[in-house]
C-alpha cells in the first residue's frame, strides 16, 4: 500500500462500510480491516491515518474487541469515531463509565457545539446537529487531549491531541444525519493525515490494470459473463489488461430483454478478446417447458447455465484464472446470518467448481457499486451497460407467471422493451430503481376494433429502493402510464389489459415469483 491510505479498523458497528465510502468520496483510497490486524500487517499497509469505527461493546469490559496499545507509537494519525473515541481514550489514560441518563447517554440528532480551532472543525460551522448512537460517557478525558466539542447533555463529545493527531468523536460523522460530517473526515485526511486526494478511477484503473497484468503473466483468464453490470466491467477491466488471453463465455438462455444479447456483443466488440456467445434458448425452453412453480425455474435455469458453461470451459480445456465480479458490498456482507431464505437467489454464473482452474481473480473486490460503475466508464463501456438496472439471473422466466414458452417469452420482451423506452424518454429511468413488464397468466376479454379479444393482461411493476431489502411502489405520472398502455396494446398482439403494481415490499416482493 501507498503512504495514500487509509486504514479503516472494523470494531463492529453498523456504519462501517459508510465510513469507507466517505473517505473514498473525499478522494482518499482506504481499506477496512478487522480490528485484529497484527501490528506487523499494519506496518506493512504503511497508512496514512488510521479510523477506528463505532461499536457495539464497552470499551472497559475485558471481553470488548481492543488493539495493540503500540498502534499509538506508530507516528500514524488516529481518528476514533464513537466506541473508537472510547477505545483512544481508554488506552490513553482516560477513563470511560456506563452513561447514566443526565450524564449523556444520547441517541440520534443531538445539537452539538465545536471548536472550530481544531483541525478536525476547521472552516466549519462552530454548531449543528450530530448523529450521536452512544450508551457510555467520557468521563476522563486522557493526559494531553483538549475537550473540543460538547452537546448541551454532554461535555465531553470530541477530543483531540492536535501534536500527535489523535482525534475522537461521540458521533458518527460518517451518517447523513451528522451536518458537515463528510467535511469533518475531509479535514482529518486532509488537514490532519496529508492528503493529496489521489483517489481517482483513472488511476485505480491505470493501477488495476498494470496488477492484473503481473499477476496474469501469459496465463489464460476465464470469464462468466451474465451482461450484469459487475461481470461487464470486471470483463472490460481483464480485457484492457489482458486482452487475448481472456476468454469470456456469455450464456444466453433466451430469456434475455429484447437485444439484450447483442448489445452486450457489441459493447465487447472493441477489444480484442475471445468472446463466447452461446446460444442456448432452445435448451432452457425445452428443460423450462411446463414448469410453473417459481423456485423449480430457478433452480432449473442455475443447473442448466452451470451445465452449458462446463461444456464451453471443457472446449477451452486449462485455464489459470477464473474472473469472479464480485464487490465490495458483498464482500463485507458475506455470512450474514441466517434469513428466511424467500426466493433463492442463485446467481447465474456461482463458482463453478468443476472447472479446473489454478487461481481466483475478484478485480472488484475494493470497490463499491457507484465506484464500478465509473471504472465501466473509465474502461469506455456504454451507459446502457453500465447504468443496467438489476436483472435476475433467471430472467424473463420468473417475469412470465406460470409456465413458459417462446411466444409468451418474445410478447413480454417487445412490452417490457416499449416500457423501458418511455420510461427512459419520461426521465424518470435514473430516480426509478428498478421496473419491468410482467406477463401474467391472466386472460380477459377485450374489444379491438369491432372484434372481441381474449387476450393476456400485463403487469407493470416499477419500484425505488436503497437496498432492494424493502422497496415502495413509484408514483409514475399517470400520463406517461398512459403513454405506456397505449402503445403496448397497439403495438404488441396478444396483450389487452394492462395493470400497474402498486404494492410495496414488503408485503409483496419486487419480482412477481
Ligand atoms: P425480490 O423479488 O426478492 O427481489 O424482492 C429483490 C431483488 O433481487 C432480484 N432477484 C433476483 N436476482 N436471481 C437474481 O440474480 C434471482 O433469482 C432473483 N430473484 C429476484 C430482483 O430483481 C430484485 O432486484
Amino acid at each position: 500500500m501507498s503512504k495514500q491510505s487509509i486504514l479503516v479498523l472494523d470494531f463492529g458497528g453498523q456504519y462501517n462500510q459508510l465510513i469507507a465510502r466517505r473517505v473514498r468520496e473525499c478522494n482518499v483510497y482506504c481499506e477496512v480491516k478487522p480490528y485484529t490486524m497484527s501490528l506487523e500487517d499494519i506496518r506493512a499497509f504503511d497508512p496514512m491515518g488510521i479510523i477506528f469505527t463505532g461499536g457495539p461493546n464497552s470499551v472497559y469490559d475485558e471481553k470488548s474487541p481492543q488493539v495493540d496499545p503500540a498502534i499509538f507509537e506508530l507516528g500514524v494519525p488516529v481518528l476514533g469515531i464513537c466506541y473508537g473515541c472510547q477505545l483512544i481514550a481508554h488506552n490513553l489514560g482516560g477513563r470511560v463509565t456506563a452513561a447514566t441518563d443526565d450524564s449523556a447517554r444520547e441517541y440520534g440528532k443531538t445539537e452539538t457545539y465545536y471548536n472550530t480551532d481544531c483541525r478536525l472543525f476547521k472552516g466549519l460551522p462552530k454548531q449543528g446537529v450530530s448523529w450521536m448512537s452512544h450508551g457510555d460517557y467520557m468521563e476522563k478525558v486522557p493526559e494531553g487531549f483538549q475537550l473540543v466539542a460538547h452537546s448541551d447533555a454532554c461535555p465531553n463529545v470530541a477530543i483531540c491531541d492536535e501534536t500527535r493527531g489523535f482525534y475522537g468523536v461521540q458521533f458518527h460523522p460518517e451518517v447523513n444525519h451528522t451536518e458537515h460530517g463528510t467535511d469533518m473526515i475531509r479535514n482529518f485526511l486532509y488537514e490532519v493525515c496529508g492528503a493529496k486526494g489521489e483517489w481517482t478511477m483513472g488511476d485505480y484503473c491505470k493501477t488495476a490494470i498494470a496488477q492484473i497484468r503481473e499477476k496474469v503473466g501469459s496465463g489464460k483468464v476465464l470469464l462468466a459473463l451474465s451482461g450484469g453490470v459487475d461481470s461487464s466491467v470486471a470483463a472490460a477491466l481483464l480485457a484492457e489488461a489482458v486482452g487475448s488471453q481472456l476468454t469470456c463465455v456469455f450464456v444466453d438462455h433466451g430469456l434475455m430483454r429484447k437485444n439484450e444479447g447483442d448489445e452486450v456483443e457489441a459493447a465487447f466488440s472493441k477489444w480484442d478478446l475471445n468472446f463466447v456467445r452461446v446460444d442456448a434458448e432452445a435448451r432452457f425452453l425445452e428443460k423450462l417447458a411446463g414448469v410453473v412453480e417459481p423456485e423449480s425455474k430457478r433452480k432449473i435455469i442455475g443447473e442448466e447455465f452451470i451445465r452449458v458453461f462446463e461444456e464451453e470451459a471443457k472446449k477451452i480445456g486449462r485455464v489459470d484464472f477464473l474472473v469472479q465480479g464480485t464487490i465490495y458490498p458483498d464482500v463485507i456482507e458475506s455470512g450474514a446470518g441466517d434469513a428466511a431464505v424467500i426466493k433463492s437467489h442463485h446467481n447465474v454464473g456461482g463458482l463453478p467448481d468443476y472447472v479446473d482452474f489454478k487461481e481466483i481473480i475478484e478485480p472488484l473486490r475494493m470497490l463499491f457499486k457507484d465506484e464500478v460503475r465509473q471504472l465501466g466508464r473509465e474502461l469506455g463501456l456504454p451507459e446502457y451497460l453500465v447504468m443496467r438496472q438489476p436483472f435476475p439471473g433467471p430472467g424473463l422466466a420468473i417475469r412470465i407467471i406460470g409456465d413458459i414458452t417462446k411466444e409468451k417469452a418474445d410478447i413480454l420482451r417487445d412490452a417490457d422493451a416499449i416500457y423501458r423506452e418511455e420510461i427512459a424518454n419520461a426521465g424518470l429511468d435514473r430516480s426509478i430503481n428498478q421496473y419491468f413488464a410482467v406477463l401474467t397468466n391472466t386472460r380477459s376479454v377485450g374489444v379491438m376494433g369491432d372484434g372481441r379479444t381474449y387476450d393476456y393482461t400485463l403487469a407493470l411493476r416499477a419500484v425505488t429502493t436503497s437496498d432492494f431489502m424493502t422497496a415502495d411502489w413509484a408514483r409514475i405520472p399517470y400520463d406517461v402510464l398512459d403513454r405506456v398502455s397505449v402503445r403496448i396494446v397497439n403495438e404488441v398482439p396478444n396483450i389487452n389489459r394492462i395493470c400497474y403494481d402498486i404494492t410495496s415490499k414488503p408485503p409483496a416482493t419486487i419480482e412477481w415469483e
